[in-house]
């Protein structure tokens, strides 16, 4: 196939972006959505800070114009995120009581996959939990101030009860590298949660890579992570620079792993990357195909 989409679909998999509703207008990037991905995640539309910026109060506006856009295109729809430290609004991180914060947390997972119940197929419950560097521990935050170790699985358990039909994943980045503590941390989660019954069904890397792209040992922590019985998925794939070559070994990586079921890449042009001064998409500020684009596309079979 000759698009990123169609030629993952022959696989079985989906090639999909990350969207910002605010872009939608503009008819380049809209015209490369619709073509080249069957997969979207909001960038931010689907963050607390959006989704129940007070207590109680939902606003749902953003993240339905991905969604419903998405629907009706045939598009897969990946939600992003439910309990995460960052863009959190400030009445949740002054929360200063256990049982108050679990109530708002289980509220806030529950209203959310209710809303979006049949349009998500998959969930990054948790986000970015774990600490960067040698702990393997969880980080510092709201969550895991008040509830300690334990509110991870409390958001997944929440999480199967609210929608028990979508994938519920954990999500991470600086995790793709085997030997790395942070890496052995989650996994050691993933396979505690199997062991105890913890319902959890995949894991997002991030792939937020610098210019050489991959570690070496990528596609042994995707196929060591798959063999604990979850799913796994590249989440958020941006390489500075976007080598060819390193975005094609991110691909392979996927396509040797038969339970790597899909690829993010965290944006379509370079300018709309978050990292944008790295030029790490596969299309340029104009909307024109990059090498690595090519390269991603020729590394899963297509032409
Ligand atoms: O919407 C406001 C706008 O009203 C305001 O005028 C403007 C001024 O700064 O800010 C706008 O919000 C920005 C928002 O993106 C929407 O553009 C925030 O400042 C900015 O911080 C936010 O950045 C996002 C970042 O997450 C926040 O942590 C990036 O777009 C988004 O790509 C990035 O995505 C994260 C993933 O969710 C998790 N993994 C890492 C990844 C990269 O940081």
């Amino acid at each position: 196939a000759s698009t990123l989409g169609a030629q993952a679909a022959q696989s079985g998999r989906y090639f999909g972006t990350a969207v910002a509703a605010g872009r939608l207008g503009d008819s380049t990037y809209s015209t490369l959505l619709n073509r080249e991905f069957n997969s979207v995640t909001p960038e931010n539309e689907m963050k607390w800070d959006t989704t129940e910026p007070s207590r109680g109060s939902f606003n749902f506006g953003p993240g339905d114009q991905i969604a419903n856009r998405a629907q009706s295109r045939g598009q897969r729809l990946r939600g992003h995120t439910l309990v995460w430290h960052s863009q959190l609004p400030g009445w949740v991180s002054s929360i200063r009581d256990a049982n108050t914060l679990r109530g708002v947390m289980n509220n806030h997972i529950t209203s959310v996959m209710n809303h979006y119940k049949g349009k998500v197929f998959a969930w990054d419950v948790v986000n970015e939990a774990f600490a960067d560097g040698g702990s393997g521990q969880h980080r510092a935050s709201v969550f895991q101030n008040l509830l300690g170790d334990g509110f991870i699985e409390q958001a997944f358990r929440t999480a199967r009860s609210a929608d028990p039909a979508a994938k519920l994943c954990y999500n991470d980045y600086s995790i793709e590298n085997w030997s790395d503590a942070k890496t052995q941390g989650v996994y050691r989660m993933v396979r505690d949660f199997k062991a105890r019954g913890v319902p959890i069904d995949c894991v997002g890397f991030q792939a937020h890579f610098g210019t050489g792209g991959p570690p070496a040992s990528f596609q042994t922590t995707l196929s060591n992570f798959a063999a604990l019985g979850v799913d796994v998925q590249i989440t958020e794939l941006d390489i500075a620079q976007a080598s060819p070559t390193a975005y094609a070994n991110t691909v392979r990586a996927c396509l040797n792993v038969a339970r790597c079921n899909g690829i993010t890449v965290w944006g379509i042009r370079d300018s709309d990357s978050w990292r944008a001064s790295e030029n790490p998409l596969l299309f340029d500020r104009s909307g024109n195909k990059k090498p690595a684009y090519n390269a991603a596309l020729t590394a899963m079979g297509g032409t």
